[in-house]
């Protein structure tokens, strides 16, 4: 780790193609504007952003997640925690036959809410309670891969859309885990496919990246299927090549922010008999383009 001297806090680079930690900062405290604007440039340059053992309140975790924008609601109302509804369980734990959160959370690459006219800027995950083994969540920067990607597949996809269904996928998971409930018609509305561009430029630093991914992402536009799957099939084995990628083991408390914009994520698997939650808070972002 290399570290960069802050005024009240350090940011800490990882060993990896993404991520820093914040080191000295404690979300308790009111943040000074000066600390906020140095937050937000160093998750611009990073990705995201590490703060250990934060012992926050969701409401806490809302306030802070709003300094950065509006918070998305998502469509499982189902898992919103009741005391604020801007907060996703996600939570592998049944509690009298019920599960208490999203249990298959980030099952398949993807980054958050990809299909909506306005998917999310960022994320934030507060680890609530963790198993002992497993649990850990990965990471691919995708401007990485859109830098990286061979010459044939950029020309490929450079102007190139896709479409993103948060459904194609949703029956496939149903039938393979309790965590889904069947959706209602006002859901399956809230929920329409949408199209996106496959190479996104940052709205704040300009930098592209890929923004693809196997959940979400159903097929490329205006181009055969076999043609889109066979694209598409490239374009993700190339996002999460190891040297794209960063593995956060979750210690206690910590709070994890990331940037939708610039990265996919995966929950890389809890064994079932341990217990898992976190609290997600996720923010909207802008059109792509
Ligand atoms: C998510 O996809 O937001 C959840 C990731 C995880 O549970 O590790």
């Amino acid at each position: 780790m290399s570290a960069v001297l802050q005024d009240t806090f350090e940011v800490e680079l990882f060993d990896a193609p993404l991520g820093a930690e914040i080191i000295g900062l404690d979300l308790n405290r009111p943040l000074s504007r000066r600390d906020f604007q140095r937050i937000h440039k160093a998750h611009l340059d990073h990705h995201l952003l590490v703060f250990r053992d934060q012992r926050i309140t969701p409401q806490q975790q809302v306030d802070f997640s709003r300094r950065f924008g509006p918070l998305q609601i998502h469509v499982l109302r189902n898992f919103q925690l009741p005391s604020n509804p801007e907060v996703l369980i996600i939570s592998n734990i049944i509690e009298d036959g019920q599960p208490i959160g999203l249990g298959d959370a980030g099952h398949f690459w993807h980054s958050d809410l990809s299909y909506k006219e306005t998917p999310s800027l960022g994320s934030m995950l507060h680890a609530q309670e963790l198993p002992e083994e497993g649990g850990d969540t990965l990471f691919a920067n995708m401007h990485l891969a859109w830098d990286t990607l061979p010459t044939a597949l950029r020309n490929a996809v450079q102007d190139a859309r896709a479409e993103h269904s948060y459904l194609t996928q949703y029956e496939e998971l149903r039938r393979r885990s309790p965590f889904r409930p069947a959706l209602t018609q006002a859901q399956i509305d809230e929920v329409k496919p949408v199209v996106h561009p496959v190479v996104r430029t940052h709205p704040e630093t300009g930098r592209k990246a890929l923004f693809v991914s196997e959940h979400f992402t159903t097929r490329i536009v205006g181009i055969p299927e076999d043609e889109s799957r066979a694209l598409l099939a490239e374009l993700y084995a190339h996002s999460v090549l190891p040297e794209h990628v960063y593995r956060h083991r979750w210690a206690p408390h910590d709070m994890v922010f990331w940037d939708n914009r610039s990265l996919m994520h995966l929950a890389g698997g809890t064994p079932p008999h341990l217990r898992r939650k976190l609290y997600r808070t996720t923010i909207e972002g802008d059109t792509p383009f």
